[in-house]
């Protein structure tokens, strides 16, 4: 069972690539965003919490998203693998999945990292709150908090997985397909 980490900033590209990875490794794809945006869309309780969080652009609990993955990966036991989308997003998440994995009998495979600099980070983003509709995604402040709380909380991450060897930088500013090609490379090895 492999186990793979799609990090970067928000509007990097992680979902683009995601699906293209998983239409052709058949991982299961697994998104907090996403699952995050589910309960809000069902109006579950969690929903609307997390929305209050969301649509501020702030993190939601550690924990809140450490048992939806745990639950996933416990339900998943007969796929190739998984592909995180933007988790883990703390230290506290990051440590969470190590000791989850260890318990699975498994480990972080790699981590895929996507690069973006800021100012295209607004354009992306705000160029997908005309198609998708995405509440953070529509007010400048929002995607600001969203860039400084990647800065301040998810960062970090970088010197925490290089410390475990076993982290990999792919230029986010290509074309979708160069972006794609790059991946495939490192999943190739
Ligand atoms: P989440 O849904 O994870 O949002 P994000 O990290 O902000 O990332 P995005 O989904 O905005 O960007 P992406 O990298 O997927 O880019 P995409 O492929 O769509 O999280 C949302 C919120 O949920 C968080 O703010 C937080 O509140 C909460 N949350 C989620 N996980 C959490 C966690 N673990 N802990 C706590 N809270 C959590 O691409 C963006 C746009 O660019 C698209 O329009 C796309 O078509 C375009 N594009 C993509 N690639 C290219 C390219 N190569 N060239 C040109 N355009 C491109
Ligand atoms: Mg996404």
């Amino acid at each position: 069972m492999k186990y793979y980490i799609l990090f970067g900033p928000p509007g990097a590209g992680k979902g683009t690539q995601a699906k293209q990875i998983v239409e052709k490794y058949h991982y299961l794809h697994l998104s907090t965003g996403d699952l995050l945006r589910q309960e809000m869309a069902a109006g579950t309780e969690l929903g609307k919490k997390a929305a209050e969080l969301i649509n501020r652009g702030d993190l939601v609990p550690d924990e809140v998203v450490e048992g939806m993955i745990r639950n996933k990966i416990a339900s998943n036991r007969d796929v190739a693998g998984f592909l995180f989308d933007g988790f883990p997003r703390t230290i506290a998440q990051a440590e969470a999945l190590d000791a989850m994995l260890t318990e699975f009998g498994g480990k972080v495979d790699a981590v895929l990292s996507l690069t973006l600099p800021d100012e295209l980070v607004y354009e992306r983003i705000l160029h997908r709150a005309q198609i998708e509709g995405r509440k953070d995604d529509t007010d400048r402040s929002i995607i600001e908090n969203r860039i400084a709380t990647y800065h301040d909380k998810t960062e970090p991450l970088i010197t925490y997985y290089k410390g475990h060897g076993n982290y990999r930088e792919i230029e986010g500013n290509d074309t979708i397909e160069n972006v794609f090609a790059a991946l495939c490379g490192i999943l190739d090895e």
